[in-house]
């Protein structure tokens, strides 16, 4: 049997880089997915040729808006949400000196809010349903100072994110709504591609004696697998875990 056979998951942030790989993966292994992003157009051309059952909605992560019209379009098409993946997050280079207050709270609302409002609009829904999955992109900014260390707000909206995923994980967990977060190191998505850094080893090369594991980057597709693994009953007794994945950059 499929890993994700019978579960509808939501992802976000699923044009590029992560969220991509996970919809790849999820799609491949029986689940039902409702792939959103804010870049509709470029999320139904890179869907397009996945095979299994994908419908596109645009997601801007922020808005309330249409967190409620995807969750009611998810429950339209498959009757249910089982996982949710609060994938989409996006690092701007600021430090704390440099910061605005505008830039300070879009980046808050682009990566902690978003995650606020995805669970808010989403846990009733599972609590109808008897159970959940919902799985937080971190990063290990939230947890390393030297991890992303030109970018103070988005520091510490992840760092909302992990405190945020732990209270959730306590207090529904009377539901059976298992809540986990993800921390990526140094991995090869969009982010680094619009840089123009094209492979795991190019991108390696700048963590070169600071991640152990060569080559020094990881791919979407490591990620996916961690969302894999905490959608799918396998982690049915995992709940408020953090699982680090990052080459041992962290361990360093
Ligand atoms: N790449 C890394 O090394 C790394 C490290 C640590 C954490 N992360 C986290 O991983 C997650 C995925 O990032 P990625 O590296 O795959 O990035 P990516 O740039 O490849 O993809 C991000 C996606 O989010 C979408 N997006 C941007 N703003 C949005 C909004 N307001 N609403 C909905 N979607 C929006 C973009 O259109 C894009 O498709 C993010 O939460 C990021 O913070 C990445």
């Amino acid at each position: 049997m499929a890993r994700l056979e019978n579960k509808v998951a939501i992802i976000t942030g699923a044009a590029s880089g992560m969220g991509l790989a996970a919809v790849k993966l999820f799609a491949k292994e029986g689940a039902k997915v409702v792939a959103t992003d804010i870049a509709v157009e470029q999320l139904k051309e890179v869907t397009a040729f996945i095979e299994g059952e994908v419908i596109c909605a645009e997601l801007d992560v922020t808005s309330e808006e249409h967190w409620e019209q995807v969750i009611v379009k998810a429950k339209e098409a498959f009757g249910k949400v089982d996982v949710l993946v609060n994938n989409a997050g996006v690092s701007f280079h600021k430090t704390l000196l440099e910061e605005t207050l505008n830039g300070w709270n879009r980046t808050i609302n682009l990566n902690l809010t978003s995650v606020f409002l995805g669970m808010q609009k989403v846990i009733p829904y599972m609590q109808e349903n008897g159970s959940g999955s919902i799985i937080n992109c971190v990063s290990l900014a939230a947890i390393i100072g030297s991890a992303d260390n030109g970018a103070a707000a988005y520091a510490a909206a992840k760092g909302g994110v992990r405190a945020l995923s732990k209270h959730a994980a306590i207090n529904f967990a009377k539901d059976n709504i298992r809540v986990n977060s993800i921390y990526p190191g140094a991995i090869l998505t969009g982010a680094a591609e619009r840089h123009g850094v094209t492979s795991r080893e190019v991108l390696g090369k700048a963590f070169e004696g600071t991640i152990p594991l060569p080559p020094f980057a990881g791919e979407a597709l490591d990620i996916a697998n961690g969302y894999l693994y905490l959608a799918s009953d396998e982690s049915k007794f995992v709940t408020g875990e953090e699982l680090i994945i990052d080459g041992g950059w962290s361990s360093k």
